[in-house]
């Protein structure tokens, strides 16, 4: 199956070169308005395929995107250190209008998966502009593998044990709560205790901000952010190539919240298939409620 990539800047190409490695499909055309640097990426990538699973990379036109059947939107500007992911939403508001409805016409079959931040405006901005597409954003996907790692080194086991959602923005607000993180099926304050293993409200505050912090931490180091989410891009992708019905945290339009935020959703060929609803205490619905606020606020300030 074909997969097109649109931006080929640190998130595209990583993505593309995760989804070389993984073999998530057989096909990845990469684009980008710079054609010599998606030229030079596609080029690199290829270099890997005879090495790992064969599939065959290739960079061109947006027409090149035809007969894809999903394309990951990584394209726009990146956070600068300092700078939130909200920062962005103007120019890169401007930037999908013109370029989402000539993607969607170049892919008229693809699911299209929107990496570009800030993600879930994003998201909210192309399920407007194309009403009817399939479209999801990677949202808080990423956060929940931050949590799932940092909670693995308290517990002191393989980080694909523990089970844990992120939800809402994918942000500073985003919500994480507790009472839905486990460990082999465990509830990760039960999984601790029985192992006499600490587990305090500061241990619990310290993971929230290194979750929260990551991508800040990361582009304070080295300018941007491209392996975790290129994976979780090219996790999401095999998701949907393969009709999976995967739970994960993408971000949708939540008519309940009047804006596109990530919660569990069941993805397969079709996009989202379902929401699944979270089970939240009030102090976790309240801030769910929050996030989503901070969301439209930002999204009251674009010009329709
Ligand atoms: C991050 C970017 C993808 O969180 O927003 O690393």
């Amino acid at each position: 199956m074909k997969v097109g990539v649109v931006g080929a800047g640190l998130v595209g190409a990583t993505a593309a070169y995760a989804m070389v490695l993984r073999g998530s499909c057989s096909e990845l055309v990469l684009t980008d308005v710079d054609t010599a640097r998606a030229t030079a990426e596609a080029q690199d990538i290829a270099h890997a395929s005879p090495v790992t699973h064969g599939t065959r990379v290739s960079s061109g036109p947006l027409e090149d995107l035809a007969g894809s059947r999903v394309v990951v939107v990584a394209a726009g500007a990146n956070q600068q250190p300092g700078e939130s992911r909200l920062e962005l939403l103007g120019r890169n508001a401007e930037i999908f209008r013109d370029l989402l409805p000539r993607v969607a016409a170049a892919a008229p079959d693809a699911v299209l998966l929107i990496a570009t931040n800030p993600v879930d405006l994003l998201t909210d901005l192309t399920a407007r502009l194309l009403p009817g597409r399939a479209v999801l954003g990677s949202g808080t996907v990423l956060d929940s593998a931050r949590l799932r790692w940092l909670t693995a080194q308290h517990a002191g086991v393989d980080a694909t044990h523990v089970h844990a959602s992120v939800l809402g923005e994918h942000g500073d607000s985003e919500v994480i709560p507790w009472s839905a993180v486990t460990v082999g099926g465990v509830p990760v304050a039960a999984f601790m205790s029985a192992r006499a293993r600490p587990w305090t409200p500061e241990i619990r505050a310290q993971i929230e901000a290194d979750t929260r912090g990551a991508a800040a931490a990361i582009i304070g180091g080295k300018r941007a952010t491209y392996y975790g989410i290129g994976a979780a891009l090219a996790r999401i992708t095999e998701r949907v190539l393969g009709d999976r019905r995967a739970v994960l945290t993408v971000s949708v339009p939540t008519p309940e919240y009047g804006v596109s935020l990530s919660l569990p959703r069941v993805v397969g060929a079709a996009g989202v298939l379902d929401t699944i609803v979270p089970a939240l205490d009030d102090a976790e619905a309240r801030a769910l409620t929050a996030s989503a606020d901070v969301l439209r606020a930002a999204r009251s300030s674009l010009a329709e």
